[in-house]
């Protein structure tokens, strides 16, 4: 067993420094950024500030599984719906299928050095399911709360594996990851998945939260990739700082554990999941 093995198998994650290469991180963001620039807002905007704005939004999130959608910070609009900031600034993430749809998402989510790892930590037929690109932009980027991936992509047995990426240099100043070493032995305390009349719904097997105790920064520098355990607690600070903290990650699941039909993220049979390969 190598030494990387070991260590994710004791902590529960992984950092990688210099995983890939300034020129491959700056691609990544001026695609996003390129994205982003021929978004119409409008067409979220009024997904957000329509009376209906729960079920019209729930819809709009939970058909992303398959497509390339826009996410604002929850701090985005005024009360009249006009956005308060530019809208490069004000988007919180961009989700859940670049990695197959867009070529420059595609070619930095799959490749070989990706699929070697995976087999060393110990998957046996990683598929691809899920990624997201989180701006986390100076002052607006808001915070992720403590959770386990494994809560919103249910597998049995627990399979979901975490892959980030730091575009750009994550600080505790910025909102880098945090995470709590060796807590992804305790299993995940809840479940999040659909419910009738499209809507989402958690249920929960323990009510205590998380042990915080040991939690330690994962400050990393554009180019490392961190890996997370799917029932590793983990979090990320709001970024009052003046610099973005762009991150990119892919979340895997083994194709030889059994994905809940139920799970929020669902995709069209015309879009079979595909390995790092
Ligand atoms: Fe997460």
């Amino acid at each position: 067993m190598g030494k990387g093995r070991d260590a994710f198998e004791r902590d529960g994650f992984l950092v990688l420094e210099s995983f890939v290469s300034p020129g491959a991180c700056d691609e990544l963001r001026l695609r996003a950024e390129e994205l982003v620039g021929a978004f119409d807002p409008a067409e979220a905007v009024s997904v957000f500030s329509t009376h209906e704005q729960t079920r019209t939004s729930d819809e709009y999130f939970l058909e992303s599984g398959d497509q390339i959608r826009f996410f604002f910070e929850e701090d985005a609009f005024r009360p009249d719906g006009s956005l308060r900031q530019a809208k490069g600034l004000s988007i919180n993430k961009i989700g859940h299928a670049m990695h197959d749809l867009d070529p420059v998402f595609a070619r930095f989510s799959h490749s070989p050095d990706l699929a070697a790892l995976a087999t060393e930590l110990g998957m046996r037929q990683p598929l691809v399911l899920q990624s997201m690109y989180i701006f986390k932009s100076p002052h607006i980027g808001g915070e992720v709360t403590l959770h386990v991936d494994q809560t919103f992509l249910w597998t049995d047995p627990p399979s979901v594996t975490g892959f980030w990426f730091a575009i750009q240099d994550a600080t505790t100043e910025n909102g880098c990851m945090w995470a709590v070493p060796g807590a992804h032995r305790l299993p995940a305390r809840q479940r999040f998945h659909r419910v009738q009349g499209g809507s989402t719904a958690f249920e929960v097997f323990d009510p205590e939260p998380y042990p915080l105790d040991g939690e330690v920064p994962l400050e990393a520098a554009a180019g490392t990739l961190i890996v997370l355990h799917g029932q590793l607690p983990h979090r990320s600070g709001p970024n009052h700082s003046d610099r973005s903290r762009h991150a990119y990650t892919v979340h895997a699941i083994d194709g030889t554990a059994h994905y809940r039909a139920d799970n929020w993220l669902q995709r069209r049979p015309e879009l079979p999941l595909r390995g790092f390969a």
